[in-house]
């Protein structure tokens, strides 16, 4: 039991069943405006249609390149579709170092044609026709399967002269520049969309994709009929369509800060983009290390944790001067740690702050302080989810996921799905299950979908 004044301090986190069934409403709705032509411009989750509107039969065959930016790696990966069901992935990291994340747009482009050529080489396709899928995982208004307007850029990145433009395009003009390779550039889509795509290539019943990693995001298959911004020359000979939710902006217009806390404020006032994704700034794990970071701060300037440590000066000032510290893995190693011997919080503290002594109490009131982070986050998440499912006329929905928090985090699946019982119409049925490699294998579905309609 955590004594109650860190109890007190973490009660802004902790939402009640009041609050969650208000985010609910409010999450409800703005979607809806979303869909809506007449209500899209205002509302902060855009609802972008993705033009996939076939999701895989598991037939799929051939091979396909695809590009993963937007997560913590950028990678370029050769996928074999088999047939049955069944894929093979080979694939790369490449760094993308940081000045590039802020740096001309046209600089991003040519690094990224770079490591292509690159990986090209070493799996020696010089001569093979490749069809590729980009996986760019930002939010952008799509006219077709591979044109993709880039509308904001988020997750840290900023650079400039690629809002407003045609990622697809950027992409295609950066392999002509190099002129070295054959690749064709089929399709552009988000990464809850490979998610989704992945999932559906093995479980017919997959509706829902969702990443929770370093950006925050569902889509969903909707009825053609709801999406009022698909243009209509693809309404006619399919019922359905992939939204891309955009949920990561969610609260932009005010519905959330009934919820939102004092941290939650300072991380969107230190941030590069202000008063842009909220709902992904209380939920994604760019951002909930911070949390915990700003958290502690407050719980030690108040004297309500380590009291007893001889060099609270010091620690003070690392917390203080180092933003970013503390990072959302952090969080997940604490949460998972053993009572009473803590061996992995006591390393962590040791190494960022230098503390040499955790006492047991001490480690169990950071364990609570970085368990309400995520189960808000969870929590928060759970929601989008069930309004996602609620709406599909589906009996059963299963959702597909995948995102470093969502993988690595102990508890986060069983946070999600324990508000989820609470929220899922009880008529309903659902089920989570984790993507295998979405980002690739869910761009290459894609591609094999685009080849098939041409
Ligand atoms: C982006 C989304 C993306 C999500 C997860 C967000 O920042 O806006 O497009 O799906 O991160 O990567």
């Amino acid at each position: 039991m955590v004594d109650v004044e860190i109890r007190e301090l973490m009660q802004p986190f902790v939402l009640s069943d009041y609050q969650v069934q208000e985010v609910y409403t409010r999450f409800c709705s703005e979607t809806a405006k979303g869909l809506r032509r007449s209500t899209h411009e205002q509302a902060s989750t855009k609802c972008f249609p993705t033009y996939v509107q076939d999701l895989p039969t598991g037939d799929e065959m051939g091979k396909y390149l695809a590009l993963d930016l937007g997560g913590t790696n950028f990678r370029v990966l050769l996928v074999t579709l088999k047939g049955h069901h069944d894929a093979t992935v080979e694939s790369q990291i490449y760094p993308v170092p940081k000045d590039l994340m802020t740096g001309p747009g046209v600089e991003l482009f040519d690094h990224i044609a770079d490591c292509l050529a690159k990986f090209v080489a070493k799996h020696d396709m010089h001569n093979a026709y490749l069809p590729l899928g980009f996986t760019f995982s930002f939010p952008c208004v799509q006219v077709g399967l591979k044109e993709a307007m880039l509308t904001r850029w988020t997750k840290g990145f900023s650079c400039a002269g690629v809002e407003g433009h045609d990622v697809g395009l950027m992409l295609h003009d950066a392999i002509q520049r190099r002129g070295d390779a054959e690749i064709a550039v089929v399709a552009l889509l988000n990464d809850t969309t490979g998610t989704l795509m992945s999932c559906a290539h093995r479980n017919p019943e997959c509706r829902v994709g969702v990443i929770v990693g370093t950006g925050c995001n569902a889509c969903y298959v909707e009825q053609v009929e709801n999406v009022e911004l698909l243009d209509p020359n693809f309404k006619g000979s399919r019922k359905q369509v992939i939204v891309n939710v955009e949920w990561g902006a969610f609260g932009e217009n005010g519905q959330l800060d009934f919820v939102r806390t004092d941290y939650d404020r300072e991380v969107d006032r230190k941030s590069i983009n202000r008063s842009e994704q909220l709902f992904e700034k209380m939920t994604s794990g760019m951002y909930l290390g911070e949390l915990v970071r700003l958290v502690l701060l407050r719980a030690l300037e108040r004297n309500k944790i380590f009291k007893q440590c001889t060099k609270r000066a010091a620690f003070v000032a690392v917390l203080q001067n180092n933003v970013d510290i503390f990072e959302t893995k952090h969080l997940s190693e604490i949460e998972d740690d053993s009572f009473p011997e803590f061996p992995s919080t006591r390393r962590i503290v040791k190494q960022l702050f230098g503390l040499e002594k955790a006492s047991v109490e001490d480690c169990q009131k950071l364990k609570y302080i970085c368990e309400c982070v995520a189960r808000r986050a969870a929590t928060l998440v759970a929601i989008g989810i069930s309004g996602l499912i609620n709406k599909i006329n589906d009996r059963k929905v299963v959702v597909g996921m995948d995102g470093s928090v969502y993988r690595f985090h102990p508890k986060f699946d069983s946070y999600i799905r324990e508000m989820m019982q609470k929220l899922v119409k009880p008529d309903k049925e659902f089920d989570i299950m984790l993507s295998e490699d979405g980002s690739g294998r869910g761009a290459a579905l894609v591609a094999a979908v685009a080849s098939k309609m041409k």
